[in-house]
């Protein structure tokens, strides 16, 4: 019994006739020729969505002003706050905390952590359940240069290299200095990652590093994490959490420091008012705005919303030109479409192939790369796979994990996907998954320094809502790290400031305000109003019905 058609099954036959021809080149250590610098480049210009003309323009208002981004970027940028500002009544405070954390992800929740160990009070306030964000659907890994042989001097390297030299140096620093740290403190609080039974680190490549320093908990790794950090902060005094209580606005004060937020509650529908002495952002990316029209890995909530906010309050963006499409998404069963197929897959040997079972990419490129090299193979060379419904993309034969390191390796080492595919009568350890680039993760976002300190006093930022860590690039296992390491610094500075905060000034929102005199300035009359909070998959019949109905349905 198999989930693949007799079409696709046919197919299968000709990967399984390369096999075992390949998995004897690879237990050699021979594997596809790495393109040249020079060959990546090209083919990134080619081939990587990130250089089409099309689906983008410059934003008109704000402090990026004329930059070119996303259509979906540019337009959200554009949209009206979801309040009326200027009669919005700020005198009435719900909440009064010394660090608002908005953001109840990983990045929020570590530096919720960091700031209660500060001795602070600490109210995050989170648009879904507690842990409902990208770092619980995190899968291969976390990078820490802490083995012999390695060093943060090393993943800094390969850090800047597959950002293209685009990072910004200090917060790369900051990023691989403090990895080996950040893995100390994960075990101190209880993660349990892979290790041999000598009690050492199992640890793997990742596209695009030069020594192996992937941590891991089977193919779950930011769950394991997350499921650690939110117990630590559900159980420590101090810590406050709203669910399901989007931030709608930043709040400033007269002065111009960052002082609370507008929440939204989703149950109640009604608005609430928090005072703090420090902000920090940490709203995750933008995957559920499908730019380019791909699907996506991400969480439900990842709307872009705290860029949203703090571009009104004055944050400059860094890179939001930049997306990352992760080289293998699912695009068979339709289910599963957009699903994430960890790089792990790779990194225990699978190989991409084409129609005719024959490689054509070194499996290991840094993402974007891989990306473009998969593309090319099936919108140019023609090589590419048809799935039932129309659409395309390559093999990741992952049945060669098992004959490379033994019966069982795939479903010890990848549980969660194996199961994803045995729901649909697809065991990947004995027939390859179809795969195709997903949009994965958010390159740029808000300017910070190595601090997470944004252009706005008292406004912090961590994780994937902020820029210029990655470059242009991100490799794999660099964005847990990422979310802890600036969800630590932010929980630090944050704190700093909040005990040095005296200030008195009188709250406002005439920074929105002022953008909406933008926005009528610039004749923009958005249909929009942001943050957008939730994606909306209604079909075009169903909303046309809705709107002649006059509303709801
Ligand atoms: O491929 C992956 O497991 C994804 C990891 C990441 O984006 O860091």
């Amino acid at each position: 019994m198999s989930g693949y058609t007799p079409e696709l099954k046919e197919l299968i036959k000709r990967v399984e006739t390369t096999r075992a021809q390949r998995v004897e080149k690879a237990k050699k250590g021979e594997h596809f020729p790495a393109l040249t610098m020079r060959q990546r480049e090209e083919w990134l210009r080619k081939y990587h969505p990130d250089y089409k003309e099309e689906g983008r323009r410059a934003v008109r208002v704000g402090p990026n002003r004329g930059e070119v981004f996303p259509e979906e970027v540019s337009s959200l940028l554009e949209s009206r706050s979801r309040i009326d500002p200027g009669g919005f009544d700020l005198s009435r405070v719900d909440y009064e905390t010394d660090v608002l954390v908005i953001g109840g992800g990983g990045a929020g929740t570590a530096s919720a952590l960091t700031a209660q160990e500060q001795g602070l009070s600490v109210l995050i306030s989170t648009k879904l359940r507690h842990g409902d964000s990208n770092t619980v659907m995190a899968e291969g890994g976390i990078q820490a240069a802490d083995q012999e042989g390695d060093s943060p001097y090393y993943h800094y390297i390969d850090v800047i290299g597959g950002g293209h030299f685009t990072n910004q140096p200090e917060l790369v620093a900051a990023l691989t200095n403090d990895a080996p740290l950040i893995i100390h403190w994960l075990e101190d609080l209880g993660v349990c990652f892979d290790k041999f039974p000598d009690g050492r680190m199992k640890v793997r490549h990742g596209g695009g590093t030069c020594r192996k320093r992937m941590h891991s908990a089977g193919d779950m790794t930011g769950a394991e994490i997350m499921r650690v950090l939110r117990d630590e902060a559900r159980n420590r005094p101090g810590i406050k959490v709203l669910e399901f209580s989007p931030a709608v606005e930043i709040i400033l004060d007269t002065d111009g420091n960052a002082r609370g937020a507008v929440l939204y509650n989703l149950e109640t529908k009604e608005y609430y008012t928090v005072k703090a002495k420090a902000v920090i952002i940490a709203t995750g990316g933008f995957g559920r705005l499908h730019i380019q029209g791909f699907p996506t890995t991400n969480h439900y909530g990842a709307t872009a919303d705290g860029i949203v906010m703090a571009y009104r309050a004055g944050v400059r963006l860094k890179d939001m030109d930049s997306t990352q499409y992760h080289p293998t998404g699912a695009v068979y069963p339709e289910q599963n479409v957009g699903l994430l197929i960890t790089e792990k897959v790779r990194g225990l040997g699978a190989q991409l192939l084409n129609i005719d079972g024959e490689e054509f990419c070194f499996p290991l490129e840094p993402r974007d790369v891989e990306s473009s090299c998969i593309i090319r193979e099936c919108l140019d060379v023609g090589k590419g796979i048809v799935t039932p419904v129309g659409r395309v993309g390559v093999w990741l034969d992952s049945p060669m994990i098992d004959l490379l390191h033994g019966e069982g390796t795939v479903r010890k080492e990848l549980p969660a996907k194996y199961i994803q595919f045995k729901r649909y009568d697809i065991d990947i350890s004995k027939e390859p998954m179809l795969v195709y680039p997903t949009l994965h993760y958010q390159n740029g976002g808000l300017m910070i320094d190595e601090w997470s300190q944004t252009d706005v006093p008292g406004l912090f930022s961590a994780g994937e809502v902020s820029g210029g860590v990655h470059g242009r690039n991100r490799l794999m296992g660099n964005s847990l790290l990422d979310v802890l390491v600036f969800g630590r610094r932010a929980g630090i500075r944050a704190s700093e400031y909040a005990k040095r905060c005296k200030s008195n000034a009188r709250l406002t929102l005439r920074h929105v305000e002022e953008f909406h005199r933008e926005l009528e300035r610039e004749g923009i009359e958005s249909p929009h109003h942001g943050p957008m909070l939730l994606p909306d998959y209604t079909p075009d019949h169903v909303r046309e019905r809705r709107t002649s109905l006059g509303g709801e349905l």
